[in-house]
């Protein structure tokens, strides 16, 4: 080959260039496939590595919740704000434009009621609905200590090996039995029986004291449940905590769809979560965007 031309070659593939070879942002999932890397990367913000989940699938059990009576009103305003919409796919198919562009967290574990033993779930849809839906996620519930602990558990990692195939993570979802203690004691052991046996994240309740050890004993990263509905600063200092405790994001339904001013209420989750905003601050937020609209 003439001089030039090696010349002209060796200047087009850039010798000189090392390819980067990028690192992943998030806890524990650098050894993940391609496929499960970019829907994870579609739930966690790439910029604050955090993500806020809108969790709206209560109705899988509970029937129509207070403020999800109709999610074609009260709910599709508040899409905008949030980074994933965790919800069921009745809901999703008949309710939610397939235009949008946030990351769907599709409810895969169900078979109980509010009327029976909650812990006897099952798997609910077949992975092909989920692929068919585009989901990036699948959120099976994991009653550790309940009374059907085993069924639950087994249910996550059936998901798991069925999500690794495809390249679809699963969300475990902690579930905590009305007798049982919510500390961080039990947390350490729910959350972290979750990511043993395979979750790539993981939903967790907020606990005063000791929640950095949880998020610290947990090899993935874990989403703050909001639960029942407490007062706007309150809440919004729970999510700051959770945060910056360790936390990569929060999941939250009530705190957010049952709030006064639901779409003020999201704005001021979001600004805690991707921007650090402190819960004072975001609280004056909250105040601002309610009175304006
Ligand atoms: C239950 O455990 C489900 O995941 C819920 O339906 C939901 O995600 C709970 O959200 P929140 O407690 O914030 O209303």
């Amino acid at each position: 080959m003439p001089e030039h031309d090696k010349q002209k070659e060796a200047k087009k593939c850039y010798p000189e260039i090392p390819q980067k070879t990028e690192g992943f942002y998030l806890k524990g999932c650098g050894s993940l496939d391609w496929g499960m890397k970019n829907r994870m990367g579609r739930i966690f913000n790439s910029e604050s590595g955090r993500t806020v989940m809108l969790a709206i699938d209560h109705g899988y059990f509970q029937g129509p919740t207070s403020g999800l009576e109709r999610v074609d009103l009260n709910i599709l305003p508040l899409i905008p704000y949030a980074d994933t919409l965790m919800l069921t796919r009745g809901i999703l198919r008949t309710i939610i434009p397939p235009s949008v562009t946030q990351s769907i967290v599709l409810r895969v574990s169900g078979g109980s009621s509010i009327l029976k033993e909650l812990s006897n779930e099952d798997i609910a849809v077949d992975i092909e609905d989920t692929i068919r839906l585009n989901a990036c996620a699948m959120a099976v519930q994991v009653f550790v200590g309940g009374e059907y602990e085993r069924q639950s558990i087994i249910n996550m990692t059936k998901m798991v090996d069925m999500g690794t195939r495809y390249g679809i993570p699963t969300l475990a979802v902690t579930a905590v039995g009305k007798d049982m203690k919510r500390d961080a004691r039990y947390f350490r052991l729910a959350t972290r029986i979750c990511a043993e046996l395979g979750a790539h994240y993981i939903k967790s309740y907020y606990v005063e004291d000791g929640f950095e050890t949880v998020a610290a004993s947990c090899p993935v990263p874990i989403v703050m449940a909001g639960g029942k509905k407490i007062p706007e600063l309150d809440a919004l200092t729970m999510a700051y905590k959770a945060i910056q405790e360790g936390a990569a994001g929060v999941d939250m339904g009530r705190n957010i769809f049952q709030s006064e001013a639901p779409v003020a209420m999201i704005q001021a989750v979001n600004a805690v979560v991707h921007k650090n905003e402190s819960p004072e601050k975001a609280f004056e937020m909250y105040n601002t965007l309610k009175n304006e609209g």
